[in-house]
């Protein structure tokens, strides 16, 4: 019996020296100590035995099964050694590795345009108002002195949801809505989206941006407006830009006028910026038309006030030297990548 321990124990020695998986050491254990293990067979074996003999066997056995466990469990302990070095080096990180680039977004330009125009007239004592790009018609023609067929509305189609909303065909709606729920004086911009049902081509998109612009006071004169346009022109596009005021027409104001800036490509020489002019048109303005003013409450015979409305696109067009306007909506980086 002490021979069939010995072999016991060396065949136990022979079998963990080649095992290579954890899970197999399971295998083993119940093979050789579990309930049907070949030590566990022996053991049941030792009633033959003489009383002399049992406990000498006994010990061999006790010693044999310790012997088993004690490999069994190194045995464990080395896998698992290895087996964390093996995913250690399978997960080594290269700190030399070059990391990649996280690209740092820019201003896009129509936005830095709208910011630094923003800022001159906050400089001048203006808030900023915000109006819905999704209109009411009242708001965007009927309040503002163009009603149903007035042939002013032909020049600014919309889109239409439904015949009384639309999108919004210029800023100017907000101009009646601060008006009917602020008290004069007020002194505000409203730099916006607004949309046209028109062909896109280098000078025209169905969306683009307008900054409006309303001061309404007591004893508010078109120099009053003249002065603010020159010190607004002279901020954004140089010292030496003078500006021009041609008669125009709006349903909402009286009298109108169309604003033109000394060219900022040739300082008014002429050139193929502006087309031979000397001059380009930048904005639409005027004093602010009494039956507009009656519609929002306000008494004409007390207050006046001018409004412009500006054209983002173009200003920025000026300010940076682009020729078409497409390039500001199609996030070519390689274009935007320049502001
Ligand atoms: N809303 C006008 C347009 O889009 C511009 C404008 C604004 C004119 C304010 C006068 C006063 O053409």
């Amino acid at each position: 019996m002490k021979q069939q321990l010995e072999e016991i124990m060396q065949r136990a020695k022979e079998k963990l020296s080649l095992v290579k998986e954890k899970s197999e050491l399971e295998e083993i254990r119940l093979a050789f100590l579990g309930k049907k293990g070949e030590l566990t067979a022996i053991l049941k074996g030792m009633g033959a035995l003489s009383a002399e003999e049992r406990p000498k066997i006994g010990q061999i056995a006790n010693q044999v099964r310790e012997y088993i466990e004690e490999a069994i469990e190194s045995k464990g302990i080395e896998l698992s050694a290895k087996e964390l070095e093996q995913k250690l080096k399978a997960e080594k990180v290269d700190v030399t590795m070059p990391s990649k680039k996280t690209m740092i977004g820019g201003r896009h330009p129509l936005s830095s345009v709208i910011e630094e125009i923003s800022r001159i007239f906050i400089g001048m004592g203006y808030e900023i108002a915000e109006g819905p790009e999704v209109e009411l018609d009242y708001y965007n023609f009927e309040a503002l002195n163009t009603p149903k067929n007035h042939p002013a509305r032909d020049a600014q189609d919309t889109f239409y949801f439904t015949e009384n909303i639309l999108l919004r065909s210029q800023t100017s709606p907000v101009q009646a809505r601060v008006m009917q729920s602020q008290k004069p004086p007020i002194k505000i911009i409203c730099p916006g989206k607004v949309y046209r049902a028109d062909e896109i081509d280098a000078t025209h998109s169905p969306v683009f941006h307008q900054i409006e612009g309303l001061v309404i006071d007591k004893g508010v004169t078109m120099g009053d407006l003249k002065g603010t346009l020159e010190l607004f022109a002279k901020n954004i596009f140089g010292e030496s830009t003078k500006i021009r005021l041609r008669p125009h027409h709006f349903p909402f104001t009286e009298p109108s006028c169309e604003v033109d800036v000394s060219c900022w490509s040739c300082g008014g020489e002429g050139c193929r910026t502006c087309k031979g002019e000397g001059w380009i048109e930048i904005l639409g303005a005027g004093m602010v038309h009494p039956n507009v003013l009656k519609e929002c409450g306000i008494d004409p015979e007390v207050y006046s006030g001018f409004a412009f409305g500006l054209g983002v696109e173009r200003t920025a067009m000026g300010r940076f030297g682009i020729k078409d306007l497409r390039l500001f909506y199609e996030n070519d980086l390689r274009f935007l990548k320049q502001f």
